[in-house]
């Protein structure tokens, strides 16, 4: 049998951390024969709803999960881990402006970095959720200089994964047969959800979502809004965040990196930029990527029309504003 994996869920007592713990107590994160270690952390006012998520978890009785921390001391919880899921974070309150919320989040990201670097298990993969997810990935990966960039990721599979099912409901066909979109840039509402690559699997072969839709006007205009704002509709309909959705594309861009992309398959990750596209280097930015043997990898020579060049510039400049905002912040 395989040795247990251990996985960090931080800001573990809040709605996606009790989605997302047992999905991963069931395998869907690692795989269906990977017993796992839970390591869930948050702050001491949640510290006895985090000890209520740990008794429902051994109620489940999870075949998968062999033992359970749950912890407000960050260094304790990053001790030994091989996965990290950072989803603790500082939500936006009303009247709060965006600096405000930048400032208490970046904090916390340049505290939890050296507590990974100096106490996660070597080769951590590390999977930023907490917004802004990837200015916090970034500082993250800034303030752990040890833990290689290529281990430090951020979120946008959620994305990718909306971009899917709306292409799917609109030409009424099985999500899982639509594929290769991409979401560029960041994971807010200047991200470009991009289909210009992307296909159906048909019984006749592969076919292009531009072709079968057929519909320009639709693609590159209320689809790319709908993406860019499902999050505040689930918001405007549920009066809480998206939880179920981003617990499972946590789960899936775990599963991916780690145990690779399906052949000719490729899935949106925020990843260091190396200047690919035209992107400023240094920037933790959403590219498509496919991953083998634990590693992701850009995919290189897509054509980049002029609409979609103006997208991913204008996603990039967002991000280069967000990295200054931050460094003023922790200055
Ligand atoms: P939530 O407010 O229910 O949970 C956040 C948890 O983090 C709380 O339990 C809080 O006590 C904890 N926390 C705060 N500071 C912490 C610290 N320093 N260390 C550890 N834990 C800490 O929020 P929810 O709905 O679970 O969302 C979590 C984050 O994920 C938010 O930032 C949200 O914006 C983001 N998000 C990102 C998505 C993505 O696709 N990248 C999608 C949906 C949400």
């Amino acid at each position: 049998a395989k040795d247990a994996l251990r996985v960090l869920v931080t800001g573990a007592a809040g709605q996606i951390g009790y989605a997302l713990v047992p999905m991963i107590a069931r395998g869907a994160m690692l795989g269906p024969d990977q017993p796992v270690i839970l390591h869930m952390l948050d702050i001491p006012p949640a510290a006895e709803s985090l000890n209520g998520v740990k008794m429902e978890l051994v109620d489940a009785a999870f075949p998968l999960l062999k033992g359970v921390l749950a912890t407000t001391d960050a260094v304790e919880a990053c001790t030994g881990v091989n996965v990290a899921v950072m989803v603790g974070g500082f939500p936006r309150k009303e009247g709060m402006e965006r600096k405000d919320v930048m400032s208490k989040n970046v904090s916390i990201y340049k505290a939890q970095a050296s507590a990974l670097e100096k106490h996660a298990a070597a080769n951590c993969k590390v999977l930023v959720v907490a917004n802004p997810a990837n200015t916090n990935a970034l500082i993250l990966k800034e303030f752990a200089p040890s833990i290689p960039e290529k281990n430090i990721t951020c979120l946008t599979r959620l994305d990718h994964n909306r971009a899917l099912g709306q292409i799917s409901e609109r030409l009424n066909v099985h999500v899982g047969s639509v594929k290769n979109v991409v979401i560029w840039g960041n994971h807010s509402s200047t991200q470009y959800p991009d289909v210009n690559h992307a296909t159906v699997v048909t019984q006749g072969g592969e076919k292009s979502v531009r072709e079968l839709v057929a519909n320009d006007q639709w693609l590159n205009g209320e689809f790319i809004t709908t993406v860019q704002q499902r999050g505040a509709a689930i918001i405007k309909a549920r009066k809480l965040s998206s939880a179920l959705s981003a617990a499972s594309s946590a789960c899936d861009h775990i599963r991916d990196w780690v145990l690779g992309t399906p052949k000719d398959t490729w899935v949106s990750m925020g990843v260091y930029s190396d200047g690919s596209y035209g992107v400023p280097p240094g920037l933790i930015y959403s590219y498509p990527v496919t991953c083998e043997k634990g590693e992701w990898s850009i995919v290189q020579g897509l054509k980049i029309d002029e609409f979609s060049r103006a997208k991913l510039d204008a996603t990039a400049n967002e991000l280069v504003e967000e990295k200054t905002l931050a460094y003023s912040c922790l200055s």
